[in-house]
């Protein structure tokens, strides 16, 4: 059961979420990749669905997340969109399609929104991207914004470590962030940096902020799925919470499955026409 104040059956806009801020009711997020896990989030009451291109990771089993392509995330947001009914769904815009080029960026958001049905898009960067994201908003599209940690980024960082910590870095994050409000964008995630700094930017600002490893003075948390439900063993950052080990479980049904397969006791009498 979830615990909302805003109406827990009705349709999650940018509107609500601002509404949420202001009522100081925390936003659940959390990433899906296809229908099925889609309508089992969307029941369970999540305020936003992001489609992540963490989907290169946990769906296709890339290690970074530059190699998905805009059709693959409009493959995995429309599937989203099906099983959504009541959640924001927001996708992702992969690497390549909205850097250095507002117009390029303009017409991947266009073919995301047309083809999947997506209801927002996130970009990750600030002031470098300024034009793409204004260019993106000036057609009606809601944009997310993505500081701090931008996995995109990784072959410039060289680690997914925690991301301003010196003052230069803290300097530009909080300038960027009041220019994504600035701008239009109706929320930012911050990912992995210090809870102090989430909290105060958080603070400042008056759009809705979305922390993954960034403490809990955001607005709202997201997560991975795969991650929070226990189905990707080997990763444990410290932010991590696990709510499940289905990965246990899936293992075990599987495991039992082909021992009654092999003893010949799947599918029984009542199992048969
Ligand atoms: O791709 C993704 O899943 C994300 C979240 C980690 C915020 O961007």
């Amino acid at each position: 059961m979830s615990t909302n104040t805003v109406d827990n059956k009705k349709k999650v806009t940018t509107a609500s979420l601002a509404k949420m801020k202001a009522a100081g009711e925390k936003i659940a997020m959390i990433t899906a990749y296809d229908y099925t896990m889609a309508t089992l989030v969307d029941q369970a009451g999540i305020d936003m669905i992001l489609v992540g291109d963490s989907a290169a990771n946990v769906m296709a089993g890339y290690s970074t997340t530059l190699p998905i392509t805009l059709d693959q995330m409009i493959y995995h947001a429309s599937c989203v969109k099906r099983g959504a009914e009541r959640a924001l769904v927001v996708c992702d815009m992969p690497f390549g399609s909205y850097q250095g080029n507002s117009d390029v960026a303009l017409a991947s958001a266009v073919r995301i929104l047309k083809e999947s049905g997506a209801e927002a898009v996130k970009l990750e960067g600030g002031a470098e991207i300024r034009e793409s994201i204004e260019k993106i908003l000036s057609a009606g599209i809601p944009v997310m914004g993505h500081l701090g940690l931008t996995p995109q980024s990784i072959n410039k960082f060289g680690t997914y470590g925690v991301r301003a910590k010196d003052d230069a870095e803290v300097e530009r994050l909080i300038s960027d962030a009041l220019m994504l409000q600035e701008i239009g964008c109706f929320a930012i995630v911050f990912e992995k940096i210090p809870a102090a700094l989430a909290t105060r930017v958080s603070e400042m600002l008056s759009i809705p902020t979305i922390g993954i490893g960034a403490g809990s003075g955001t607005d709202g948390q997201v997560l991975v799925l795969q991650d929070m439900l226990g189905m990707n063993k080997g990763f444990a950052p410290k932010f991590l919470r696990r709510y499940a080990d289905v990965g246990t479980v899936i293992e075990q049904a599987v495991g039992k499955y082909i021992s009654d397969v092999k003893a010949v006791d799947f599918p029984n009498e009542n199992e048969q026409y």
